[in-house]
């Protein structure tokens, strides 16, 4: 028997909408069907006049937890998530401690026990723990996250050497290596010759990290993909300048898939006067031509993704007169939705492509399709409700998040997530959060779904080369 029916609603699909009721039964969708059609479920819903998209999928979220909690933690990231129509996460590994071995991602599952969405683990790859990422990827780390700069934690970022062994045993694996994509040593270079010469304001940030910094970044990671046929991702694209190398790397065949984030899109640097310190993060909001070069290559398929970094610390925090001293990044996962539907509504891109960047393309990416990123049967029922004429304002006070602070302050909205379903629970209803949802969201497996890998070039690897030397 059906559990619930959504009725009177429009589904909205990567490639094309339509009117009809949907069923969920258990966790699952368990039918598509024309209005009316079922009669006897054990909830009705009237959706009349909303639509469904599958819920988002946001690969890039800081959840704080293990170690800066004050931040934020798995409870109340994940119903930050709920509240923004976003039905899985992948959360990163830059905690207290990093998620950098198996016992660490082991700690990191119980932390992550309380969350009412559903989420992956990223693993590191770091300078320092090459050896430790077979256990990861035994213990189910769900992808792999590179800083190859510095940023929050201030991780080792990998020597190229370190990268290539990292990318040549996680290629194996089929998992895809999320990049932080700008040269550490470039920046801190120039960092420290601007606070040398005392140039402490907002707009330094940009000068510390210009684009250059980005694109370096981007062109050697796809080339040490292309060698070793790892799979990986450049996270929060914010330049005109990335955008060659990264379409140069998918037209070669690299498996390589691209992110932007809302800041990236709605800022750039005539902002930085207005917001000071607040606008502060890895890597900086540029300049009004990238933003625009930025919207061409998410409607061109060029950049697959649309996720958030969402990085929240405190407004203490984010408060510096000195930019150096300001914490880099702001929350996100709940704004996302709403600033996004805002110029569906202003009609600058479609919502079926909508449901292409923010879920399909995301489940392709990390392996989470078919079971999540499109409303069909058999697939997970995760689905966000949207009213597409709802109007909002954007209150950091309002926020589920712990990080009460947001460069998008007073921005009025409109369209907004007025129901969250997980695996055919709701976990929002009309724009508040539901009880008992505490540990409802599950992790997500990544590689049962994901086509084989394809590892090159391993006769070549350190690993092969070490093993023939032992046997020798
Ligand atoms: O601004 C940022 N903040 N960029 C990152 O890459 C990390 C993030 C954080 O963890 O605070
Ligand atoms: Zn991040």
């Amino acid at each position: 028997m059906t559990d619930i029916i959504l009725t009177g609603g429009t589904i909205v699909h990567e490639n094309g909408r339509e009117r009809a009721d949907l069923a969920i039964t258990g966790e699952a969708i368990s039918a598509i069907v024309a209005p009316g059609t079922i009669t006897d479920a054990k909830e009705t819903i009237d959706v009349g006049g909303q639509h469904l998209i599958p819920g988002g999928i946001d690969m890039h979220v800081h959840f704080r937890e293990p170690g800066y909690t004050h931040k934020e933690d798995w409870q109340t990231g994940t119903e930050a998530a709920a509240m923004g129509g976003v039905t899985t996460v992948f959360e990163m590994p830059n905690t207290n401690p990093p998620t950098r071995s198996a016992t660490e991602l082991r700690d990191k599952q119980r932390c992550a026990a309380k969350a009412c969405v559903d989420y992956g683990i990223y693993g590191l790859l770091a300078e320092d723990n090459i050896d430790e990422i077979p256990g990861l990827i035994e213990a189910g780390a769900n992808a792999f996250k590179c800083f190859m700069g510095n940023t929050f934690g201030n991780l080792p970022s990998p020597s190229t050497g370190a990268m290539l062994e990292g990318f040549e045993i996680i290629a194996g694996s089929g998992l895809r290596i999320s990049l932080h994509a700008e040269t550490a040593s470039i920046m801190a270079w120039r960092q420290e010759r601007l606070v040398k010469a005392g140039l402490n304001d907002p707009l330094h940030h940009i000068a510390a990290r210009p684009e250059i910094v980005a694109i370096e970044a981007v062109a050697r990671a796809a080339i040490l993909a292309e060698w070793t046929g790892a799979r990986v991702h450049v996270l929060h694209i914010s330049s005109a300048g990335e955008l060659r190398p990264l379409a140069e790397a998918k037209q070669r065949g690299v498996d390589i898939t691209g992110e932007t984030c809302p800041c990236y899109l709605f800022l750039n640097s005539g902002d930085y006067e207005r917001l000071g310190s607040v606008i502060r993060v890895n890597p900086p909001v540029r300049e009004e031509k990238d933003s625009q070069a930025i919207w061409e290559a998410l409607n061109s398929g060029v950049v697959d993704m649309i996720a958030t970094d969402h990085a929240p610390h405190t407004p203490e925090e984010k408060t510096n007169d000195v930019i150096w001293d300001a914490d880099c990044g702001f929350p996100g996962v709940e704004t996302q939705m709403p600033l996004m539907l805002t110029q569906v509504a202003k009609g600058r891109m479609s919502l079926e492509h909508y449901v292409k960047i923010s879920s399909a393309n995301p489940a392709r990416a990390f392996g989470l399709w078919p079971m999540k990123g499109r409303l069909a049967v058999g697939a997970h029922a995760d689905i966000a409700v949207l009213d597409m004429s709802r109007e909002e304002t954007v209150q950091a006070k309002n926020l589920h998040s712990r990080g009460k602070i947001t460069p998008f302050e007073g921005q009025t909205t409109i369209g907004a997530p007025v129901h969250t379903v997980v695996r055919g629970r709701f976990v929002q209803r009309d724009r508040t959060l539901c009880a008992d949802v505490k540990g409802h969201g599950r992790q997500v497996t990544s590689i049962q779904t994901m086509p084989k890998a394809d590892p090159r070039n391993q006769d070549q690897s350190l690993a092969t080369i070490l093993a023939a030397g032992a046997a020798s």
